[in-house]
């Protein structure tokens, strides 16, 4: 389990991913610059992009402001995806190039496909044009968005290179519970999208009643509930005192009880009403250490 800010998990390729993250979906190009340099400078090392998101240039530029600043590179973790209309050996190479030129950096961290195809073997070809970056070096890890069990199922057993991370809606309302189990086994970590609900936790009752025996917003505590089950969470927010509030997260701990609790929120999911039964092991020592 994340102790602090900068604590990392490992991944199934040697490389590490630190805990939490900084969502970038919906910050225009113009604001990204500023508010990117911003998380940085507060402590995010994890900035997740894609070319969907048309905001590459200004996160490079805010990304390469923090390095000027005194940041190392190497604590910079960049996840960048390639849209559905990229998707393709040839149209990922070159999708690719486009997202690495506007980007400005030597490296990616993490090349994900965005979302799965329906087209026969679309996924496995874009996903051969992934290894091959991996192999260049310029993409460090590669991974995949949005995959159900299936579709990972395609790779895991046609490719060569394994997924590292399968990024997800994850957050109490829709846990996704079953899915994070299967990638979990598979030793692929879940990067948890939309881990705010898109904001509406923290309209959520039970996570205010939570939230208020430790002094803190509904937000902080569904982001801590996705940390202590080593879901890497990746908020978005426009704001600087949002940015400081939803990495205020390491100076309280949930209980068993507020865990509970906090899985029953998604009353959908069946995996995640058992899991209250599984919550101690992996609170109690990482799943992942
Ligand atoms: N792979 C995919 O298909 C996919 C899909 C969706 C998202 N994502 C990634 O995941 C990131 C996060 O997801 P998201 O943007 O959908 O939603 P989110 O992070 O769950 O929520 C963002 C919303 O919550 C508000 N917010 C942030 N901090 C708050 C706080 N402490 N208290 C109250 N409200 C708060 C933000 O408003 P303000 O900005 O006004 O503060 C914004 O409206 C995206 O930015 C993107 O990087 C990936």
């Amino acid at each position: 389990m994340l102790k602090n800010v900068m604590d990392r998990l490992p991944l199934n390729d040697g490389y590490t991913i630190p805990g939490i993250g900084f969502g970038t979906s919906g910050i225009p190009d113009r604001d990204a610059e500023e508010l990117i340099f911003m998380a940085i400078m507060r402590g995010y090392r994890l900035i997740d992009t894609a070319s969907w998101y048309k905001n590459e240039e200004g996160v490079g530029r805010g990304i390469k402001k923090a390095i000027n600043a005194g940041i190392s590179r190497e604590d910079i973790f960049v996840v960048s995806k390639v849209w559905k209309d990229e998707m393709g050996y040839h149209e990922t190479a070159e999708a690719f190039e486009r997202s690495y030129e506007r980007l400005g950096l030597d490296y990616i961290d993490l090349y994900l496909i965005h979302w799965p195809s329906s087209k026969e073997r679309e996924n496995l070809e874009t996903w051969r044009a992934l290894e091959e970056l991996k192999d260049s070096g310029r993409v460090r890890s590669i991974g995949v968005s949005n995959f159900n069990r299936g579709e990972l199922n395609e790779i895991l057993k046609e490719s060569r290179v394994k997924p590292s991370v399968n990024q997800l809606p994850v957050n109490p309302e829709n846990s996704n519970a079953d899915l994070d189990d299967f990638c979990y086994s598979n030793n692929i970590v879940v990067m948890g999208y939309s881990p705010l609900g898109a904001g509406k936790v923290n309209k959520d009752k039970k996570l205010a009643t939570i939230g208020n025996k430790y002094y803190k917003s509904p937000a902080q505590i569904a982001l801590k509930w996705s940390i202590d089950r080593d879901v890497v969470p990746i908020p978005k927010t426009s704001h600087a005192e949002r940015m400081v509030e939803n990495l205020e997260l390491f100076d309280f701990e949930l209980t068993e009880e507020d865990m509970e609790l906090l899985n029953s929120i998604d009353q959908q999911n069946d995996s995640s009403r058992k899991r209250k039964d599984d919550n101690q092991g992996r609170r109690h020592g990482s799943r992942r250490s």
